[in-house]
């Protein structure tokens, strides 16, 4: 299936003003000339951040399958039916966000298919995809780690793309398979695994429920099942799902036996 539409035939001003209508928008999206969200508070965002990863994830793309979870006014997803992809479903919660996301869609005269639907409900779509993109949404969950597990169990078919913010050490210290009950050193080590709770807010969002450290972003991934091929950006993981799940029933119990 192509994934060209025909092209908008909405003026620029028509662009405007349904864009200031279907805002205020999180994606800074350039539709026909118009930009989406020109005063975004991380700059040209996510373009500032996609420009450093994105080298190492289009050629995964091309072809395939991909779900886009939190996918917000699908700046991704644009991205991947750019790159070639033969299917894009994007899921978010929210409906204003998809709303902005089909239409940019239409204007961009792209083929795209978008779902109110929840990461902990991936299980519905009764398919794999062989690209699933999870950015910017694990520390926006109350449940992270269910999310990954959730992921893993249905909707992961090869490659899965991770983004989160991170705050604490960059450093990843080796973690060991067991600690004695009296060695303690461990947990204030820096680069030891730590997914920081925050009970009220951060940066005015109250939907920010957990920053994880590098080190933690890297063990719940192996974790939940993935291994991890590349790092090309300091929140960016692209990994691989391993074809053993983690744990004996990937959601619960979490740990098979020995
Ligand atoms: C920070 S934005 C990230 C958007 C985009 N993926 C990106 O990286 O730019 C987080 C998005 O996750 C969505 N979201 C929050 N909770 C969700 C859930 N339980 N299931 C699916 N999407 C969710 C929000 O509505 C929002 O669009």
């Amino acid at each position: 299936m192509s994934s060209e539409l025909a092209p908008t035939r909405l003026s620029r001003d028509e662009i405007a003003s349904r864009i200031e209508a279907l805002g205020p928008w999180f994606h800074n999206i350039d539709l026909a000339g118009v930009e989406t969200a020109p005063g975004h508070f991380l700059g040209d965002y996510p373009a500032v951040k996609w420009r450093h990863f994105w080298h190492a994830v289009a050629p995964a793309i091309a072809g395939r399958s991909v779900l886009d979870i939190g996918c917000n006014a699908g700046f991704y997803s644009i991205a991947a039916r750019r790159a070639g992809a033969a299917r894009v479903l994007g899921i978010d919660t929210d409906p204003d966000y998809l709303a902005q996301a089909r239409f940019a869609a239409e204007v961009c005269g792209l083929d795209l298919e978008y779902r109110q639907l929840s990461v902990y409900d991936v299980a519905t779509l009764g398919e794999r995809f062989d690209v699933v993109l999870f950015l910017g949404v694990l520390y926006h969950l109350r449940h992270p780690l269910l999310a990954l597990d959730l992921i893993h169990e249905h909707v992961a078919g090869d490659l899965l793309v991770y983004q989160s913010m991170q705050r604490g050490s960059a450093e990843a210290a080796p973690v060991e398979p067991d600690y004695g009950f009296w060695a303690t050193d461990h947990f204030d080590h820096p680069g030891y695994p730590k997914l920081h709770f925050i009970e009220h807010a951060y940066s005015g969002d109250q939907t920010n429920w957990w920053a994880p450290n590098r080190a933690c972003s890297e063990a719940m991934l192996r974790s939940a099942g993935f291994a991890i091929a590349a790092h090309p950006e300091d929140e960016i993981f692209i990994c691989r799902r391993l074809a053993a799940p983690a744990g004996v029933g990937a959601v619960y119990p979490a740990r098979g036996p020995r």
